[in-house]
């Protein structure tokens, strides 16, 4: 897992399923709906435990990568919008998709799925 010397080191949950509230509100779910070569990415943050949306504490950007690739980022504005974006890719199979979410008080935290 990369990690970024100006916003800290990534959080990678192996195992949310036994994860607390914190690490369940900032890890992003991923969920891939595919039809033919085009798979939908959908990624929520705050999918099981719902994170804060406020102006001081809010989900800052999401970053969609293929292996080490940057392929799509998404800059948010806390209260008006929630922490939920989708992007249709066009990815061979087998290829690791990783979304990376920053948190304004709490960092980096990621998720992986294949396509
Ligand atoms: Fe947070």
């Amino acid at each position: 897992m990369p990690e970024s010397p100006m916003l800290g080191p990534v959080n990678f949950m192996a195992d949310l399923e036994s994860a607390g509230d914190f690490e369940k509100k900032h890890t992003p779910h991923i969920e891939l709906s595919s039809s033919g070569d085009v798979t939908v990415v959908t990624v929520t943050v705050g999918w099981d435990v719902p994170h804060p949306n406020q102006p001081d504490h809010f989900i800052a950007w999401i970053e969609l990568y293929a292996g080490e690739a940057s392929i799509a980022r998404f800059d948010l504005s806390p209260v008006l919008t929630a922490p939920i974006v989708s992007v249709a890719v066009s990815l061979e199979p087998g290829t690791v998709v990783r979304a990376v979410e920053h948190c304004n008080l709490h960092g980096l935290w990621a998720a992986e799925a294949i396509i």
